[in-house]
């Protein structure tokens, strides 16, 4: 908690799955909770790294929510049935995702705006006897008043919370944050509002609970990817940024079974994102790595650096 708000940990899909969650968990800390990337239906079966990632046994970190994508509600449930099989009882459903071949198909961010489409998935899902629901939004799919005909919709599913990202789907993960139309949503939504966006530091969340101080809680994204100890940045020591790195190579090493070439792009693909603040020249030599064994060495000069 800070300033008597919650701060959670977001899903983002490649990065935070349960290796990264446990790990920044055990050793950063900081959120009250972490959100699951979407499972969804892909050639009409659950995929099955989404159930892996999803199972309790998986899952050391002592608030986690599994998300499933907006879709048809037959789909929906599918997930919510599988997820209730697993033990759990609070679920996010997912109206964010802005990757158009998903928002395309009427998923994710792309469903805000068929309102009556909502509607339905809402109500098979308020159907299910014992689940919990929040849900994970953006203002709308390509105009930022999408969500008027959303959030009265709320009162068939009685969502525990509203995470809101203050973007259309349309712009993505960049541009303007539309704050004065989060304000209305915060005005209008009965239901406990969550603020997600852009938050990279402890003076960013102030700045936002001192706008907005009926907010529920504040998500953060990127910044703990980033920098997975910007809620402590007591704890943001090279050997401790290490011990984040290590855990999930030594992670991904054993799902990828050795397979030297996917390990190297998976780890690149997480550098994309860690540490950008690292020296450039550190950043670029493991970003260039051409085998496992340079890799390493680049990623010992890094953190030997810092
Ligand atoms: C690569 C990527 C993958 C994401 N995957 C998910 C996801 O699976 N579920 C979800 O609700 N949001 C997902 N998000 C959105 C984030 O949870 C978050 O809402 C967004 O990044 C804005 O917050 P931030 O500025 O703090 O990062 C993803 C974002 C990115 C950049």
């Amino acid at each position: 908690m800070i300033n008597d708000k919650k701060i959670l940990c977001a899903p983002v899909q490649g990065i935070t799955d349960c290796h990264w969650r446990n790990a920044h968990n055990e050793i950063f800390g900081g959120p009250d909770g972490y959100y699951g990337p979407f499972m969804r239906v892909e050639h009409n079966d659950i995929r099955k790294r989404d159930i892996a990632d999803a199972l309790p046994e998986n899952n050391k970190v002592s608030v986690f929510t599994p998300q499933i994508l907006g879709c048809r509600p037959k789909d929906a449930l599918r997930m919510v049935e599988k997820l209730t099989e697993m033990g759990h009882r609070n679920i996010d459903i997912n109206l964010g995702c802005p990757f158009p071949p998903i928002a395309l198909h009427h998923k994710g961010a792309g469903l805000l705006q068929y309102p009556d489409e909502v509607e339905k998935l809402f109500k098979a899902l308020a159907e299910v006897d014992g689940v919990s629901y929040s849900v994970k939004m953006r203002l709308g799919w390509d105009e930022s008043y999408h969500w008027r005909e959303i959030i009265p919709l709320f009162d068939i599913l009685k969502p525990s919370q509203v995470v809101v990202h203050p973007r259309t789907g349309r712009q993505q993960y960049k541009g303007v944050l539309n704050l004065d139309e989060f304000s209305s949503l915060l005005d209008c939504c009965p239901f406990p509002v969550v603020y997600n966006g852009e938050l990279k530091s402890l003076e960013e969340i102030d700045r936002i609970v001192k706008i907005f101080p009926d907010i529920s809680g504040l998500m953060i994204g990127r910044g703990l990817i980033e920098d997975p100890a910007m809620l402590c940045p007591e704890k943001g020591t090279a050997d401790n940024y290490c011990e984040l790195h290590n855990r999930l190579r030594d992670a991904y090493s054993e799902q990828l079974n050795g397979g030297e070439h996917q390990l190297l792009l998976k780890m690149k693909s997480l550098w994309e994102v860690f540490l950008p603040n690292a020296p450039h020249k550190a950043l670029k030599a493991i970003k260039k790595s051409t085998s496992m064994a340079k890799y390493n060495i680049a990623v010992n000069e890094l953190f030997y650096s810092m």
